[in-house]
Order: C-alpha cells, then sequence, then structure tokens
C-alpha cells in the first residue's frame, strides 16, 4: 500500500496542512484514502471533519493486535472514500515507549487494511519520537515538510537521518526522503535563500513543488474541507501543487 508519512521534527511547519493537501488531492481523484492521526492535537482529524471519535488510534495501539485499527476507523465528513483513524490528546502515552519492538506497533494494528484503500496518509507529531517512529515502519514514503527559516537546514538533516536510520535496518521498503518547503513566499530573499540553502545540500531530495503562504489553508482547514473544494483562486492554486507533489511522490501510476 502506497503509505506517506509527513514529519518534522519542528512544530507548526505545514505537516498537517501537507498531509491534508495529499488526501485532498486523492479525493479529488475518488481515491480510497485513509487518513492516519498520530497527533495528540488530533489536528488532521478535525480537518477532515471528525471531532469526537468513539475509538481512537490510541485505542488500537493499546491494543496491539494486528488489523484492529479497523475497528477505530470512520468515514470522513469529506466522504468520497475518505475514512480517518482518528487521534487523542493521550495518544502517545497508550504506547509503552521502552517496549522492544513497539516502533512496530502502527504496523501492526494496520496489517491487512492498506489493501482497502489506494494511498494512506500518516500525520505525524512535531517531534522524532517514538510515534513519528512508528510511522516509518508503516510508510512506503517519509515527506520532511520545512519553513524557509533560518533552522529549515538543520531540522530536515535531522529528520532525514532518522528516516535514513530506519531504511538501513527495519524498513528497507521505505524510499529515500522528500523535503518540501511550505509557506513558500518567493518575493521574500531571505525564503529564496534558505530554499537555495536546502537544495544545494540535499540537491533533488527537495521538492520541486513549492507550498506558498495563503489564507485559504486556514480557511479550508477551518471549514473541515477538503482544499480541492475551496473554489477560490488561491484554493486552485494550492490544489495544483498538491496534484504535483501527489504525481511527483508516485510517479507512473505507481498506486
Ligand atoms: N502554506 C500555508 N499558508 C498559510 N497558512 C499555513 C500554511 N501552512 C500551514 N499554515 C497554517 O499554519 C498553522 C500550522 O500549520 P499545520 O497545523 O499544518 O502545522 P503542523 O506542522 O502540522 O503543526 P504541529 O506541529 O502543531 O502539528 C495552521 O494554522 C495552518 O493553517
Ligand atoms: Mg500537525
Amino acid at each position: 500500500m502506497p503509505t506517506i508519512a509527513v514529519l518534522s521534527m519542528k512544530g507548526g511547519v505545514g505537516k498537517t496542512t501537507l498531509a491534508l493537501g495529499l488526501a485532498s488531492a486523492a479525493w479529488n481523484r475518488h481515491w480510497r484514502t485513509l487518513v492516519v492521526d498520530l497527533d495528540p492535537q488530533a489536528n488532521a482529524s478535525m480537518g477532515v471533519g471528525l471531532m469526537d471519535p468513539a475509538l481512537t488510534v490510541g485505542d488500537a495501539l493499546a491494543d496491539g493486535r494486528p488489523g484492529v485499527a479497523a475497528e477505530a476507523i470512520v468515514p470522513s465528513t469529506w466522504g468520497r472514500g475518505t475514512d480517518v483513524l482518528p487521534s487523542e490528546p493521550a495518544v502517545e502515552h497508550r504506547v509503552a515507549e521502552a517496549a522492544p519492538g513497539s516502533e512496530q506497533r502502527l504496523r501492526t494494528v494496520l496489517a491487512g487494511i492498506g489493501h482497502r484503500y489506494e494511498l494512506v496518509v500518516i500525520d505525524c507529531p512535531p517531534s522524532l519520537g517514538e510515534m513519528t517512529r512508528n510511522a516509518l515502519h508503516a510508510a512506503s514514503q517519509a515527506l520532511v515538510v520545512t519553513e524557509p527559516g533560518y533552522f529549515a537546514l538543520r531540522g530536515a538533516q535531522q529528520a532525514v537521518e532518522a528516516i535514513d536510520l530506519v531504511r538501513e535496518s527495519s524498513n528497507r521498503t521505505l524510499a529515500a526522503p522528500t523535503i518540501v518547503l511550505n509557506r513558500m513566499r518567493s518575493t521574500v530573499a531571505e525564503h529564496r535563500h534558505r530554499a537555495q540553502e536546502l537544495r544545494a545540500y540535499f540537491d533533488r531530495q527537495v521538492s520541486d513543488v513549492e507550498i506558498p503562504e495563503r489564507n485559504a489553508i486556514a480557511q479550508a482547514e477551518g471549514a473541515g474541507m477538503p482544499i480541492h473544494a475551496w473554489d477560490s483562486p488561491a484554493g486552485r492554486e494550492l490544489s495544483e501543487r498538491f496534484d504535483t507533489l501527489l504525481d511527483r511522490l508516485f510517479p507512473g501510476g505507481m498506486r
């Protein structure tokens, strides 16, 4: 199953926005899509209209049986086959950190579920800790989100190191990561400089698709709507970016 983990070490850089943007591109194509929310803030769950879930990914992880996540998966309000495995505030505390193999828990509870979907998108919390490691063990692709700021290079390096560690040891099916610049304002010299710096270091690992800063993002998120349903010039511009990003992640219809 094509499974994208969206991560960053830093908070507030746009992980949830990118995860929902890709899910929206898949929604627009009528792909059956699962949004897995691993963040205790539950922003992705709310972004697809889920406010008060009966069961969560925390319940599934605490249970631990293969495929048990199916019990917590519900349809989102987006419709068209976009489902969500919602999160909860206590999610992180419900996975025993020190337990051997604990980083495989998400993969286990999702076992047998992936084939029902054409795309699985995992929204990670703002850290490279236990939940993000779980995401990387369940994923086939990793997307590192960064803003074009002073700490972008260092933050991306640390995320890529964490991903490479997993790729070289316990998840050899995980592809090399893609780095995406979010909140780009190409008129700002500092942004152009940081983008250049990132590309000088990571070369083609930095996606040519940049996500611009647009109010439509927060507006669509607040309305619980996919950006592809947000009918404005900015909504259409962003939709195109997410379409291209999804194509780049799965070239040649790899799905
Ligand atoms: N390209 C953008 N243009 C305008 N606003 C944006 C953009 N990307 C993100 N935002 C806004 O910035 C805020 C943080 O974005 P988001 O929630 O996606 O970040 P995050 O990395 O998931 O945060 P956290 O680390 O807390 O999970 C949100 O209010 C979102 O609407
Ligand atoms: Mg988030």
